[in-house]
């Protein structure tokens, strides 16, 4: 195991009714600002549970941050915060909410030139406001991690930045709240949550990191077990509940200390959204399976796992183990209702051509071994078509 220094602040709210609690971790008198999404927190009731809550202290609010956040709609947030004095943000919603608010929290008080900088050039984040968190979808681990990433429409661009001075000073995770997201949203958290932990246990390590390697088994069993049972009863509160905890465990950082991490899918994904707009969790469950067959030499043994302990699925060789585990991988998205090829998606040839130029120009070197090229890059897509 690898030597590590970690530590997480945040303070988790769990269960039913918790929002309430929130009051208790404000200090009173200051300014808050709500931000949210599209308005699914009118519709299912936490909303008035967070006017509630926030009775007795100045409320503004910020409708209309959008799934992959982006840079314009964060900057306006940072005037309102600058015009109206504010002191404490309360971000609600899924993940793109959560990162909008920590970039905004830290575009405050930026003193460079663009606070675009914070994700364009590593600039250096030296002073952030508070914020809490309420999530309503459970897929980025961005309630329990300090961890954001911003989207820029006009240059077709999706960054992310990290900085201990943005994680959320606590989440509520109430899972009654998510009985009302739409079966896809359902599947995009659980791939993504799925996708998580593999771009931190299936790596070349083997045996010197046990204990996460079973914890991260452990949270892959659940999810597998309960992602469909989401979308069969989706007012199931432990299966809500499950999902909810897996996927905060999935990226908080615990786990993953001490061992290698790739992070290949999410780089090479995240292009894809950049480019075409398509969901998170649709973008891994097109390009997990590829980094699996492409890399399979330096991942086998983790591969194996996957599928024996996970899938229950054990070739008599190598290859036949590889070929399984990848196809248990992807039934496993579709029956979770995300389609895992380009194609499925309208996607071809030119859609490779872009990522691959784009990471060509990055220079950027991927896997937890640096050793997948941009023709890796393309033989993984291509494999996707
Ligand atoms: O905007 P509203 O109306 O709230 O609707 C949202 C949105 O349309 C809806 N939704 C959320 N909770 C709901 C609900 N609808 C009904 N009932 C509820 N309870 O779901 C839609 C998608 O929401 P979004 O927040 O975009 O999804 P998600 O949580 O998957 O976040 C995706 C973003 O997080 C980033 C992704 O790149 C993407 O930008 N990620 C952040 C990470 C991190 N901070 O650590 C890591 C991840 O790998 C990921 O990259
Ligand atoms: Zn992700």
């Amino acid at each position: 195991m690898e030597n590590f220094s970690f530590v997480n602040p945040v303070k988790i709210l769990f269960g039913k009714g918790t929002i309430g609690q929130i009051k208790g971790e404000i200090p009173a008198g200051d300014k808050v600002l709500v931000v949210y999404g599209g308005g699914s927190i009118k519709k299912n009731g936490v909303y008035g549970q967070v006017a509630d809550a926030l009775s007795g202290y100045e409320v503004h609010e910020f409708p209309g941050i959008e799934p992959n956040p982006q840079y314009e709609t964060c900057m306006k947030v940072v005037a309102l915060i600058k015009e109206k004095g504010i002191d404490y943000l309360l971000a609600v919603g899924g993940g793109s909410v959560i990162d909008a608010v920590k970039f905004i929290v830290a575009a405050v008080y930026y003193e460079g030139g663009d606070p675009w900088e914070i994700l364009s050039k590593d600039a250096e984040i030296k002073k952030a406001l508070p914020f809490g968190a309420i999530l309503t979808l459970p897929a980025t681990g961005s309630e329990m991690n300090g961890n954001s990433v911003i989207s820029r429409a006009g240059i077709q661009e999706k960054l992310s930045f990290a900085s201990p001075l943005v994680y959320p000073k606590f989440s509520v995770l109430d899972p009654t709240t998510t009985y009302t997201l739409p079966p896809r949203q359902v599947g995009n958290g659980v791939v993504d949550t799925f996708v998580h932990i593999t771009e931190q246990y299936l790596t070349h390590y083997e045996g010197d990191s046990m204990l996460q390697d079973k914890l991260f088994e452990g949270l892959l069993k659940t999810i597998v077990a309960e992602g469909p049972k989401a979308l069969e009863t989706p007012t199931d509160y432990d299966v809500r509940a499950n999902l909810m905890w897996a996927s905060t465990w999935a990226l908080n950082g615990w786990f993953g200390n001490g061992r290698p991490q790739d992070w290949a899918t999410h780089m090479i994904g995240h292009e894809l959204t950049a480019f075409y707009g398509l969901d998170h969790g649709q973008t891994l469950a097109i390009v997990l399976p590829g980094v699996m067959k492409v890399m399979w030499k330096s991942k086998f043994e983790k591969i194996r796992s996957l599928g024996c302990e996970v899938f229950g699925v054990c070739g008599a060789d190598q290859a036949s183990t590889v070929d399984k585990t990848i196809k248990a991988v992807e039934d496993f998205f579709e029956a979770m209702g995300v389609k895992t090829h380009l194609s499925d998606y309208g996607l071809d040839e030119e859609a490779i051509d872009k990522v691959c130029k784009r990471m060509e120009e990055r220079r950027w070197k991927l896997g937890e071994c640096d050793d997948i090229t941009p023709d890796m890059i393309r033989e993984i897509l291509t494999l996707r078509r």
